[in-house]
């Protein structure tokens, strides 16, 4: 039976879970604190590129069953269920920031006159939830009547669509059976269809979605790592993760490696892991991320250094072509985007550094965007590709060698076919594949 679902927060998670739950047949209504973000999303519009979003969007907003307000009033005594999907970014001090978290509780709780069910979907340090529903029954009338659990978000940028309608699992933290037949009732169309489902206690489901983070970001410091062997030693490291991937108990997914990870999610979130480890003085797991984010970190540095020393170790006004601005490819966001660290890196020894992204605005002091790959190319002394969007294996290495003023490609993703690009003059730089392939 259909359910009153409120969605609070509505970016790249609210979004989507906002037009997902109208998908599974709920009446819901997203708060955003953003004017112009609910304007947007009430047209039937999407406030960020996000493949199969805004079909959805449209046809929920189009049939009523879905809308957007900036009033927590309008929502508090409607819904039977809010979802907390608003952002939890990083503070100075590396744990993460909550204000979000606290305000949107704020402004719901003083609303909430009857007993109701607060669920967080946004990524948090364990212990987040209990203080949560300490806070909202205290400021709120329904009192004691307020529930809190946690339903913590796996989806990928670029996929949310996918990801929010089959989910791979449902993770559901929760105190009470009422909470639980609640939250089941939410998910019964992705839970008919067999969708695994794992119910325990609040922390659990808190650390479910942070250890996640942090052992996919593991993984890829971890290939990075072997890159940096199989550069130093002479092997390959793409072969090397292909064969390992074979092995069902590692997976080859994850094991790409080049630039490393970005984006507004996995550095942040395995930040606030480390600090919340330190915490509970937890230092071999916070000594474990301070690794994988250091391997992380020198990537950047090491491809930007590379450039330089390609351009005889001096890049002032000399014009380099950046591929991609995105932190990967199918979005459009640039938070913690490794190219973009590559490219301002690279601005600040002097270089004219031209970006194309098909989907990601740039806006990055002294970074020029061009709107076509031959732009940005044309007259360059180098090419770097970081954001390995599809599109840019299909270009043309030979129309392309004819823009450039020097066909150098340092292949900072590893996804070039090499041999190609060879065979159209291109010298192609890639850290951790033998020279010989
Ligand atoms: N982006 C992802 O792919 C993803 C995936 C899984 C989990 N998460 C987690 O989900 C949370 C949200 O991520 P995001 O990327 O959508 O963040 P975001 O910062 O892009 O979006 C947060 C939204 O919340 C709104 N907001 C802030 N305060 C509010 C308030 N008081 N009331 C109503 N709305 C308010 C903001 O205006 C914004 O639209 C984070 O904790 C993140 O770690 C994100």
């Amino acid at each position: 039976m259909a359910l009153r679902v409120s969605v609070i927060g509505t970016n790249y998670l609210g979004a989507a879970h906002a037009a997902g739950m109208a998908e599974f047949g709920h009446e819901v209504i997203g708060v955003d604190i953003v004017e112009e973000r609910v304007q947007t999303l009430n047209a039937g519009r999407s406030p960020i590129f996000e493949e199969g979003l805004e079909p959805l969007l449209t046809k929920h907003t189009s049939s009523g069953r879905l809308r957007f307000t900036t009033d927590h009033r309008e929502v508090a005594d409607w819904a039977d269920v809010h979802f907390l999907c608003v952002g939890t970014p990083q503070s100075p001090s590396g744990a993460a920031d909550l204000s979000q978290v606290h305000a949107a509780a704020d402004s719901l709780a003083p609303h909430l006159t009857r007993p109701t069910l607060v669920v967080g979907k946004s990524t948090v340090p364990v212990g987040t939830a209990p203080a949560l529903q300490e806070r909202l029954r205290a400021a709120s009338p329904a009192g004691d009547g307020i529930d809190v659990a946690w339903n913590p978000e796996f989806l990928r940028e670029a996929y949310a669509v996918e990801d929010t309608l089959r989910p791979d699992r449902i993770v559901l933290g929760v105190q009470n059976e009422r909470a639980a037949s609640l939250l089941k009732r939410c998910y019964a169309m992705p839970l008919s269809e067999n969708t695994p489902i794992i119910e325990c206690d609040l922390a659990t489901a808190e650390l479910i979605k942070v250890a996640a983070n942090a052992f996919l970001a593991t993984k890829i410091s971890f290939i990075n790592a072997m890159a940096q062997m199989c550069q130093a030693a002479g092997g390959d490291v793409t072969l090397l993760a292909d064969a390992i991937g074979h092995d069902k108990r590692i997976g080859r997914d994850f094991l790409n490696a080049g630039l490393g990870f970005g984006g507004g999610c996995l550095p942040k979130d395995i930040r606030a892991l480390a600090a919340s480890a330190q915490d509970h003085g937890v230092t071999v797991l916070s000594d474990l991320i301070g690794s994988v984010e250091a391997i992380n970190a020198g990537q950047r540095t090491e491809i930007a250094e590379l450039a330089i020393e390609q351009a005889g170790g001096d890049v002032t006004g000399k014009r380099i072509a950046v591929l991609g601005a995105a932190f990967k490819p199918g979005t459009d966001d640039t938070r913690n985007s490794p190219s973009l660290t590559v490219a301002a890196h690279l601005a600040a020894h002097g270089a004219d550094v031209h970006v194309y992204d098909p989907q990601a605005t740039v806006d990055s002091p002294g970074i020029s965007q061009d709107p076509t790959v031959e732009e940005a190319l044309t007259g360059a002394e180098m090419v770097l590709h970081l954001t390995e969007w599809p599109e840019f294996r299909q270009l043309d290495p030979e129309h392309l060698a004819t823009l450039v003023k020097n066909p150098l490609m340092i292949d900072g993703r590893l996804k070039l076919h090499r041999p190609q690009w060879a065979k159209a003059g291109w010298k192609v730089v890639q850290i951790g594949r033998a020279a010989t392939l």
